[in-house]
């Protein structure tokens, strides 16, 4: 498949995003009551969307990054994780909080979940998602908080990719066939 920027159709606009940005963020702040965070943003995908989100929270933060990627250049995930980066602190009682750009085969979020729980015996685990294609999942895995749903579409913008572009769009499109 090819991805024209002129046959992107807007499915959540900017400003839908930031209202769903926010109300995700008043969720975590009211979960969190000022406890420490360390919030883990999981590249490329959710790079946009964890420095939108972060800056609306309001407890102390600790920001870590780990480098993840299951698909090619295709639109089809390969089915395996790749663990590019996964360097991590000590999370051994601490709160934490991953942050990805969507949930769609689950295979990514599960590899993640395990990683974590086989490592560090961790305060409290939250995993949210910006997006979550529930009809596409493989594994049992839902994500604690997300901000939309969508249904089996590609979609790029906001964080995420086509082949490495349209991760700057303000908004979240899909190819219009
Ligand atoms: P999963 O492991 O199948 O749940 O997929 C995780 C990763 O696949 C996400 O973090 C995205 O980077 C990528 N991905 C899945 N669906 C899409 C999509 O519609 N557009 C862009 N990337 C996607």
């Amino acid at each position: 498949m090819d991805i024209k920027l002129e046959q992107l159709k807007v499915l959540f606009s900017e400003d839908e995003i930031k209202m769903q940005v926010k109300n995700l963020a008043l969720k975590l702040n009211d979960f969190y009551k000022g406890e420490d965070v360390v919030a883990i943003c999981v590249l490329k995908g959710a790079v946009i969307f964890a420095t939108d989100l972060v800056r609306e929270l309001e407890m102390p933060i600790q920001m870590e990054f780990i480098r993840l990627s299951s698909y090619g250049s295709d639109i089809h995930t390969s089915g395996k994780v790749n663990a590019v980066d996964i360097k991590l602190p000590d999370l051994n009682d601490k709160n934490v909080l991953i942050i990805e750009d969507i949930v769609d085969t689950g295979l990514t979020a599960k590899f993640l979940i395990d990683f974590i729980n086989m490592n560090f015996h961790v305060k409290s685990f939250k995993f949210c998602s910006l997006l979550d294609k529930k009809i596409t999942r493989r594994v049992d895995i839902e994500p604690d908080y997300y901000c939309f749903e969508v249904d089996d579409k590609f979609v790029v913008g906001y964080g995420l990719d086509y082949d490495g572009y349209y991760r700057n769009l303000k908004y979240i499109g899909y190819k219009d066939v």
